[in-house]
């Protein structure tokens, strides 16, 4: 598929989520570039007065500043601890509405405000489907530096072969916590609830891209069209 029609997906994909976005909300606003799409949709929408008086909360530093520049309000989990609806992307999606994300590192927020919502839409381009999480994905996982060596070894031990993500110029890849991003291959999982359950056991793992029960709704665009699947 052309960069174009990949875009024109998204695109889809993000104007069916923000369908679901009412005047007067607290919105979520999911990192990456298919989730910027629907910043995109939502701007255009305060714009034209089709909606109003929402507030974002931002997944990122990023996204916040995206928000900035295209005029979108923003608020903090702690003015709005409750959020009503969230649009994200997502790297991989498996037919139980199982997701991995960060992709671009930014899981940890992500995953907060996927907590703090009474719906998470995630949406995607049909590239994103999997029959198993894994498939075609490393799970991030968000690590203190401190141990490091000990946190990839233990995650190898669990089965994954382990990188240490870097930027372009091959410095260490920095979260907005500051914390490093290790991408673990585990291939095919045939159990992620075990993977999330031992990563969530072991300190200096500050948290993982398995979203294994929070993902409510899930829009994916094809060139067939687009299609909304809720839990
Ligand atoms: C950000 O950390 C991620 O979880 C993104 O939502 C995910 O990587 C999807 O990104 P794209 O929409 O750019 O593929």
């Amino acid at each position: 598929m052309q960069i174009h029609e990949i875009d024109s997906l998204k695109r889809q994909a993000a104007e069916a989520a923000v369908a679901h976005v009412e005047s007067g909300m607290i919105v979520g606003l999911g990192a990456g570039s298919t989730a910027l799409k629907a910043l995109e949709c939502i701007a255009e929408r305060l714009a034209m007065g089709t909606l109003t008086g929402i507030l974002g909360v931002p997944c990122s530093d990023q996204v916040a500043a995206d928000a900035r520049r295209l005029a979108v309000p923003l608020t903090t989990l702690e003015c709005h601890p409750r959020i009503d609806l969230t649009v994200d992307g997502a790297d991989e999606v498996d037919p139980q509405l199982r997701v991995i994300k960060g992709g671009g590192g930014a899981l940890l927020r992500e995953k907060i405000v996927a907590q703090a919502s009474k719906r998470e839409i995630i949406i995607v381009d049909e590239r994103k489907l999997s029959a198993r999480l894994g498939e075609k994905w490393a799970l991030p996982v968000e690590a203190l530096s401190f141990g490091l060596r000990a946190h990839v070894e233990y995650i190898e031990r669990l089965g994954a072969a382990v990188e240490v993500r870097t930027r372009a110029d091959g410095s260490p890849f920095r979260t907005d916590s500051g914390n490093l991003i290790l991408d673990c291959q585990f291939g095919p999982m045939e159990d992620p609830e075990r993977i999330a359950g031992a990563l969530e056991r072991r300190a200096g793992v500050v948290e993982h891209g398995l979203f294994l029960d929070l993902v409510t709704d899930l829009i994916v665009a094809s060139p067939a069209g687009t299609q909304h699947r809720s839990r």
